[in-house]
């Protein structure tokens, strides 16, 4: 048993997608954990995505992300990580497969509606991040 952080990020939650996202997930069998509607100021969106502080997309990534409110999850399941990087299609949703949630929904490489922890030491970091362990069931 596995736990990753997923978010639907702020373009996904504009296009009326928290539903959609989070049925895709849950028909992959994984359980939803821990759930919030927020949103994030530049300082926290800055510190969840420090991994890229130094990529040239930094700046405006984490401008996009403080932009409106996102949806959070935590999900649990049998390998959750790696099913909802596949359930999420490449970073740049020319490049995701057919039938992936970028390929039907993203319009950008930035805005491309979800998030998701890419290894065990990203969910370790990003789960804590938004959720107490007494908030996770
Ligand atoms: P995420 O972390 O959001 O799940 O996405 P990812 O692993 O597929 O991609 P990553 O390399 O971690 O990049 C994080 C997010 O930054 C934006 N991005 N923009 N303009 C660009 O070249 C560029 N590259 C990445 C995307 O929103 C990407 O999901
Ligand atoms: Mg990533």
């Amino acid at each position: 048993m596995e736990r990753t952080l997923s978010i639907v990020k702020p373009d996904g939650v504009k296009k009326n997608l928290i539903g959609e996202v989070i049925r895709r997930f849950e028909q992959k069998g994984l359980r939803v954990a821990g759930l919030r509607l927020i949103r994030l100021s530049r300082e926290e969106a800055r510190n969840f995505y420090i991994v890229h502080k130094d990529r040239p997309f930094y700046d405006s990534l984490t401008t996009f992300m403080s932009e409106g409110p996102i949806v959070v999850m935590a999900l649990e399941g049998d390998n959750a990580i790696a099913t909802v990087r596949e359930t999420m299609g490449a970073t740049n949703y020319k490049d995701a497969a057919p039938g992936t949630i970028r390929a039907d929904f993203a319009t950008d490489i930035e805005r491309n509606v979800v998030h998701g922890s890419d290894s065990v030491k990203s969910a370790d970091y990003e789960i804590p991040y938004f959720f107490s362990s007494l908030d996770l069931k």
